[in-house]
């Protein structure tokens, strides 16, 4: 899942529907001194559980639905990013919301940036496809259920 993410200098992540924090610790433990990490998390529990287990200055925990996700960065003054990672199960969305959300991210992003997606189904895959550049890099059967990865980018941006 996080294998396309480079961890340049004063790289800037956002991950949507964070969890249990499992990408999260993973993200930390590769992310530079000066990166910065945005987490979005909706359910109380969870967010509550993250702000527990993650006390590092490099990362800002956001209560909130990731559809605020443009307002939430200009509140912090967070320039456009370069990774959203996204483990949101947007197959199981509404199409309003899943539309929503997948405009918020291409806005969130810089333009070299990318927009990784952890799926379980090919359900959304035509929606991506239609406002991102899309490949599917794997098929981790190391998950339960085994899952898609797909890494997206804007149509036009260059292959950095
Ligand atoms: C499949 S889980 C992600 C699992 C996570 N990677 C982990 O390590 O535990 C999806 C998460 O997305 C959150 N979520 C669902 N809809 C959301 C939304 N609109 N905005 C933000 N978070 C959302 C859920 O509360 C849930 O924690």
């Amino acid at each position: 899942m996080l294998e396309p993410v480079v961890m340049k200098k004063g790289v800037r992540i956002v991950e949507l529907g964070a969890g249990q924090g499992v990408f999260t610790r993973e993200l930390l433990s590769r992310l530079p001194a000066d990166g910065r990490l945005i987490v979005f998390e909706l359910n109380h529990a969870f967010a509550q559980h993250l702000r527990k287990i993650l006390t590092d200055s490099r990362v800002t925990i956001i209560e909130d639905d990731a559809l605020h996700l443009n307002e939430h960065l200009k509140k912090i003054q967070m320039p456009a990013v370069d990774y959203v990672i996204s483990g949101l199960p947007i197959g199981n969305f509404k199409y309003p919301l899943r539309h929503g959300i997948l405009l918020e991210i291409k806005t969130a992003l810089n333009e070299t940036g990318r927009y990784v997606q952890f799926q379980y189904f090919l359900a959304s895959l035509r929606h991506i496809k239609r406002l991102f550049d899309t490949r599917i890099v794997g098929y981790e059967i190391r998950n339960m259920p085994p899952a898609f990865i797909y890494v997206c980018k804007k149509y036009g941006s260059s292959n950095v």
